[in-house]
């Protein structure tokens, strides 16, 4: 069998003021775990070939209008004008998280239905994988691994600086977790 490793990139700006999406770059603890993970890789993998793509469907799910803010400024800093809409943003997305569609941006169930061709993919390949990617598309890919199901997805617990393995034998999948960091 051959093992596939999920996990996150390492903790960016963005992460630790709380916002959500953007494209920040990563704060130094970030930067401690990309290298501690490139070490455990290069460990855990040696000998093996290690070709490495970008994938835009590896993306974090789009917070549309939300981009950028923290969970609180969607709640409440919007301008006046705005506050109810926000309001409805908050709530809908409590009510059923699997669905909701951030106004011009993507529910769960949009991540999900992007990630097909990336599951093919992972289901195809012989080698060892490692898919570094954010918290929402790794709570997809993992869910579909670890046979969990649909409605569990968008609650699943996906931490930071932790690496998943995952084996799938013929007796049925596997897992290890590796934190690296504390
Ligand atoms: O906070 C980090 C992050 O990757 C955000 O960019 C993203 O919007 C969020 O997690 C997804 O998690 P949740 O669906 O629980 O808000």
């Amino acid at each position: 069998p051959r093992p596939i490793l999920l996990t996150r990139h390492g903790e960016s700006r963005y992460n630790v003021r709380g916002r959500i999406g953007g494209d920040s770059r990563l704060s130094d603890t970030g930067e401690v775990y990309a290298k501690k993970l490139a070490n455990f890789v290069e460990k855990r993998l040696k000998n093996e070939r290690a070709a490495s793509i970008q994938w835009r469907a590896l993306d974090e799910i789009n917070s549309g209008v939300c981009d950028g803010m923290t969970y609180e400024e969607i709640k409440k800093n919007m301008p006046e004008e705005y506050e109810y809409v926000v309001i409805l943003i908050a709530l809908s997305r409590n009510k059923d998280k699997l669905r909701y569609r951030y106004p011009r941006g993507e529910s769960y169930l949009d991540v999900i239905q992007r990630l097909e061709p990336v599951i093919i993919e992972l289901e195809r390949q012989r080698a060892p994988v490692v898919v570094i990617s954010h918290q929402a598309v790794l709570r997809a890919l993992y869910a579909y691994f670890a046979d969990r199901p649909l409605h569990e997805i968008p609650h699943i617990e996906m931490p930071l600086h932790t690496i998943i393995e995952i084996q799938m034998g013929v007796t049925g999948v596997q897992e290890k977790r590796y934190k690296l960091m504390d």
